[in-house]
């Protein structure tokens, strides 16, 4: 792989309390996929930009979230790099984007890491996110598969995603909201899925909530995912999620749940759950905890869901106070992110 690199030093000031996705390192890898397969290392601000770039238009873009940790002096681990390459080749090939190959992304991720490597966080809770993205460069006014792509791999300096004196986040649910459908692109982490999650979360903040539940678009019975975490509870001591059937994005923190999940002894259920067993169940007292999982905040705990009647506007709350068993899976995740646990051994890429 051929690597030229044009960055420059340039002056970054180490953000104290980053709040999340704002503090961006000044230097990017990118390429344009030429047959050569040249990446490039260069300044955040120094590529040109066309308005009549076509995913601007028609939303041909598709991206990752994945974090680096801070080891020792010497080390930096990625945490599930081939798992966010292989969702990212199957969020291409789902959006007619099909121009790169896992091992051009696994190559690419640890050329740009590498080089940025003195920028990953030290501090306790504070980790690099990377964000790579893939978005079609065509200049052509016209709705179809554009020729030309650009990759890009770019980062962002993160810190604790929780505030220390809250009990948990609020999601709320109204059959109102949408965010995938049968043979739609809900699996693809694709601009489109966002696009459309936006008006819906804009409400929830007015209603003085953090995140959107959704159900499925057909039935409006069955509990998928947040807007960008995947959603569990426990009931009588059994973690349950969502079955992946098509419409649910298949996150890498959720399969790592799961599996960590046994290995502290906890039993772990994929199953179809339904917003009717929810309340009721939650209500006699079987469902304890409820939370949510992605990258960004390893794991979620929920305090409450609010249930909106798409008519009278009025919610039915149900509040979850603790939530040890998603504390000590969180616990062990973390843990696993600083290499300290047996699944470390398989899960981090060193560099
Ligand atoms: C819609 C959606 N669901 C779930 C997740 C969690 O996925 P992961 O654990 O891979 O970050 C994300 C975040 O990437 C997301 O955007």
């Amino acid at each position: 792989m051929k690597i030229l690199d044009t960055s420059t030093e340039v002056d970054f000031q180490y953000p104290e309390n980053p709040s999340f996705g704002s503090a961006n390192l000044p230097i990017i890898l990118w390429s344009d996929l030429s047959a050569d397969k040249e990446v490039c290392l260069s300044n955040t601000d120094s590529l040109p930009f066309s308005p009549f770039f076509s995913a601007l238009h028609y939303g041909q873009s598709i991206f990752e979230g994945m974090k680096a940790y801070y080891l020792n002096e010497s080390e930096v681990g990625i945490f599930r790099g081939p798992d966010h390459a292989k969702r990212f080749i199957k969020s291409a090939q789902m959006m007619s984007m099909d121009v790169i190959d896992e091992e051009f992304f696994n190559k690419s991720l640890e050329i740009y890491v590498k080089k940025i490597k003195k920028f990953v966080p030290t501090l306790e809770g504070h980790s690099l996110y990377l964000r790579p993205l893939l978005f079609a460069q065509d200049t052509v006014i016209k709705v179809r598969s554009s020729a030309k792509f650009k990759f890009i791999i770019m980062s962002s300096i993160v810190g604790n995603y929780f505030n220390k004196n809250s009990k948990g986040q609020k999601i709320l649910v109204n059959k109102n909201f949408t965010r995938a459908f049968p043979n739609g692109c809900g699996e693809a982490k694709t601009s489109a899925n966002y696009a459309l999650s936006i008006p819906a979360l804009e409400y929830a903040y007015s209603k003085g909530f953090d995140q959107v539940m959704y159900l499925d678009a057909l039935t409006k019975t069955h509990i998928e995912e947040l807007g960008g975490m995947n959603f569990f509870y426990v009931e009588n001591n059994i973690i349950k999620t969502p079955k992946l059937e098509g419409t649910i994005l298949h996150g890498i923190t959720r399969r790592s749940v799961l599996e960590l999940a046994k290995t502290l002894g906890f039993q772990a259920e994929e199953e179809n759950l339904t917003l009717k067993e929810l309340i009721k169940k939650s209500q006699d007292g079987s469902i304890s905890e409820i939370f949510a999982t992605g990258t960004a905040a390893s794991i979620a705990p929920l305090a409450e869901i609010g249930i909106e009647d798409p008519d009278t506007l009025t919610i039915q709350r149900l509040t979850f106070n603790t939530h040890p068993i998603a504390m000590k899976i969180r616990a062990y995740l973390e843990d696993t992110h600083r290499d300290k646990t047996e699944h470390s051994k398989k899960w981090l890429i060193k560099l």
